[in-house]
Order: structure tokens, then C-alpha cells, then sequence
């Protein structure tokens, strides 16, 4: 078991990070540590997400530094001002169908963000003799699509070779590359997982579940990309935060960690669920939200079928998922209802003014 005393969490405002940072603040009774939530702040990065933290933990556990990973120098004064001894790196452009757009902030911020922190970690982790210290950690977190697509059956296992399709994925891959590259050749302690599909609370309203749930709510229409039978497996994101925590204190350095649902649905038939699940709790009539459904021009170059093998994960660290997909879809399903205020204000533009306000043209 490591001991990972303060904690640089990179990405931390968004999705999956903050609800990283909420477990291990308010739900990991053995963690004594300090966590720096390290974040640009871009559209999918939102400081409210963490607001009870602060309140709770700010200026003693917890930290937040309003910077770019690209940036190195003020990444190296963090490892200065906090004694950084544990990465977990989160912090990335994250939606394909934006990399299909615009690749080219995917490449920076994925490929050149990720080799910008490798450099400052290398710097700062160096012992008096020139040797890497070995009571440190940088934990990446990856992605089941660096994999590529699966047809009809099999898994991804940790073996599987790389096959990235779209731009997303490539920058992914790369960056994946990258940190056992640096473990190669500078001996930097890693540990690195690759997981499915995540849903859950704080999600950003334009990947599928939260964005199927608002249009639903808002009476508008329900986008299907191609013949909607495209393939994912699905995992809440507290249990992809619990395989991550488990992973940095107990994985082999050098390894890789396959996380998945074993939960895998088709799209269509996902929304069906969806449809009947919000409609029951508030008195739709399902019928005429099914009518609602638009089948859209395909994503280009869609991926068919993701689906992992987590064998390793479940018999070397003794992990396993322990939310139940209707019930974290309903879960899921209240918590945007109880949060319209949130997801007004992601819309409304008035988080980007306080920002503004609060931070500068940063
Ligand atoms: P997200 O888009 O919700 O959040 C990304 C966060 O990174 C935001 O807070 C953003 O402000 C921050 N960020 C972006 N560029 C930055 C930069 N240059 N410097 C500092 N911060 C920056 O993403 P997410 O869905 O929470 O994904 C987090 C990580 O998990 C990503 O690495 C993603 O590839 C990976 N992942 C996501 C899923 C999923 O289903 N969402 C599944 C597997 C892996
Ligand atoms: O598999 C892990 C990946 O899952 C992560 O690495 C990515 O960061 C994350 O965004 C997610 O990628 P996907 O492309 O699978 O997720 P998304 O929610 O964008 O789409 C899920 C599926 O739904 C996909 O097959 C495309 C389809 N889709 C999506 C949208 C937004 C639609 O049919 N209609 C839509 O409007």
C-alpha cells in the first residue's frame, strides 16, 4: 500500500475528477491527505461542482490552483509550494465529437499538456544524486477507445493493442505512449487505467446521458446518431473513482488497468430506458417523448462496439462495480433534476462572467 499524502488532481473541476475529489474528501475515511485541484477552467471545467468542498476543506485539505498543465512553470511551483508527491492526471479535452471539429486543442492540451506535466514531475521528483524517488506516483487516466472498436463479440484486455479512430482517441493513445515512455526511461513510479464509458452526477450536458436527460426535459429533440445499435459499456463514476483510488495505492508500478461496466447497451435501447425512467418521475407521457427520437447523420468514423475485460483489476486489486445501472441511472436522473440551477447556469453564460470576475481573462 503507497502512502499518497498530497494529492495534485488535475482536471478536478471537471466531471469525473470532482467527483474524484468528493470521494476521497467525504467518503474515504482512511484518507488523511491533501488534495491541489489543478484546473484551467475551460467550458467543461466548473469550480461550483466543488463548492461544498471549499467550504468544508478549503485552505486546509483542499486547494484549488487556476492554471494550464501546458504551462510549465507554474505547474513546477505547485510541486514547490505543496510537496506534490502523488499525480492523478484527468485534465483533458474530452469529447469526440468536438475532436472531430477542432483536433487541434486535443493535441495540445492531451499529447503536449501530458508531456508538459511528464517534464515538470521529472524535474521535481529527481533525488540530491540525479535518481527518481520512489515514494511517488503519477496515475493517468485513460480510455477504452485508444483500443478501437470492437465488432460483435470480444473484449478489450490490458494486451489488446492500440487502435485509436478518432482524433480524441489518438491524443489519448499518445499521451498514454508518453507516460510509459517517461516510466522507461526515467524510472518515474506509474500507473495508468483505461476505462469505459462513465455516467453519473456533474457530467457536462453534451455527452449522451445528460444531454438525452435535459432534452427530455425540455420537450426537445432526442438525437441518434446513425441506426443508434453503436455499442457502449457503461460504469457509474464513483465506481470508476473507487478502480482509480485502489489502483494508485495498490497497482504495480509500470501497469495498466482495464475499468468497465460489464454493462454494455445499445444506444437506442439506452434512451428506451432513459425515456421510461424520467417519464415516470415526472408525469410524462412516454409515448410522445418516444416520438421525440430523430435518427441524425452518423458521427464520422463512429466507433461500433466498446466492451472491457476487467478481469485484472477485479482479481489482483479485489475490485468490482457495486452500483446497479438502473439504480445509478435513477440516481443520475435526480440529480439534474435537483440541479437545474447548475445546468442554467453552465447555459447561461453567468459561471463564464464570474469567472471573469473572479480569476481575470485567464
Ligand atoms: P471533462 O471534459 O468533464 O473535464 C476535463 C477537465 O479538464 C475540465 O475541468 C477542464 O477544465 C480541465 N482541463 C482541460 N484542459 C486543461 C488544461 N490545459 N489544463 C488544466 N485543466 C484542463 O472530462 P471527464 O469526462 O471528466 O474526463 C476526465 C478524464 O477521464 C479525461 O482524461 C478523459 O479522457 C478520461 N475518461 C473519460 C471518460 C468518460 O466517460 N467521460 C471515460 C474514460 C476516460
Ligand atoms: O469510452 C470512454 C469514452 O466515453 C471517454 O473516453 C470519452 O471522454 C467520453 O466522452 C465517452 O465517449 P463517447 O463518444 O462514447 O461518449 P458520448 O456520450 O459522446 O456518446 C455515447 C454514444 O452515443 C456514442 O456511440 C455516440 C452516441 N451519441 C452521442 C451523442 C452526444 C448519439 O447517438 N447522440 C448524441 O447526441
Amino acid at each position: 500500500m503507497r502512502k499518497l499524502n498530497n494529492i495534485l488532481v488535475t482536471g478536478g473541476a471537471g466531471f469525473i475528477g470532482c467527483n474524484f475529489i468528493h470521494l476521497l474528501l467525504q467518503k474515504t475515511p482512511d484518507f488523511f491527505g491533501r488534495i491541489v485541484n489543478f484546473d484551467v477552467l475551460t467550458y467543461a471545467g466548473n469550480l461550483a461542482n466543488l463548492a461544498d468542498i471549499d467550504l468544508e476543506f478549503g485552505g486546509r485539505r483542499y486547494f484549488f490552483e487556476h492554471g494550464d498543465i501546458c504551462d510549465r512553470r507554474f505547474t513546477e511551483a505547485l510541486f514547490t509550494k505543496y510537496d506534490i508527491d502523488t499525480v492523478v492526471h484527468f485534465a483533458a479535452e474530452s469529447h469526440v465529437d468536438r475532436s472531430i471539429f477542432c483536433p487541434g486543442i486535443f493535441v495540445k492540451t492531451n499529447v503536449f499538456g501530458t508531456l508538459a506535466l511528464l517534464d515538470t514531475v521529472r524535474n521535481a521528483w529527481k533525488n540530491a544524486d540525479g535518481s527518481m524517488r520512489d515514494d511517488v506516483l503519477f496515475h493517468h487516466i485513460s480510455t477504452d477507445e485508444v483500443f478501437g472498436s470492437l465488432n460483435d463479440t470480444g473484449y478489450f484486455t490490458e494486451k489488446t493493442a492500440y487502435c485509436p479512430h478518432s482524433p480524441y482517441s489518438a491524443s489519448k493513445a499518445a499521451s498514454d505512449h508518453l507516460v510509459f515512455s517517461y516510466h522507461h526511461t526515467y524510472e518515474i513510479p506509474v500507473t495508468l487505467s483505461n476505462c469505459s464509458n462513465n455516467y453519473g452526477p456533474y457530467q457536462f450536458p453534451e455527452k449522451f446521458i445528460p444531454l438525452m436527460i435535459l432534452n427530455i426535459l425540455e420537450k426537445k429533440s432526442l438525437p441518434i446518431y446513425g441506426n443508434g445499435k453503436n455499442i457502449r459499456d457503461w460504469l457509474y463514476v464513483e465506481d470508476h473513482n473507487r478502480a482509480v483510488w485502489l489502483v494508485m495505492n495498490k497497482g504495480k508500478s509500470g501497469s495498466s488497468y482495464n475499468i468497465g461496466g460489464e454493462n454494455e447497451w445499445e444506444n437506442i435501447a439506452l434512451l428506451y430506458k432513459l425515456i421510461e425512467i424520467v417519464s415516470e418521475k415526472i408525469g410524462l407521457d412516454k409515448d410522445s417523448v418516444l416520438g421525440t427520437i430523430v435518427y441524425v447523420k452518423d458521427r464520422s468514423g463512429h466507433d461500433w462496439r466498446y466492451a472491457i475485460d476487467c478481469t485484472k483489476i477485479k482479481s489482483e486489486l479485489d475490485w468490482k462495480q457495486s452500483v446497479d445501472f438502473e439504480k445509478g441511472l435513477s440516481l443520475t436522473v435526480d440529480w439534474y433534476l435537483s440541479h437545474m440551477e447548475w445546468i442554467e447556469n453552465i447555459r447561461s453564460g453567468e459561471y463564464t462572467r464570474w469567472l471573469k470576475r473572479n480569476y481575470g481573462s485567464r
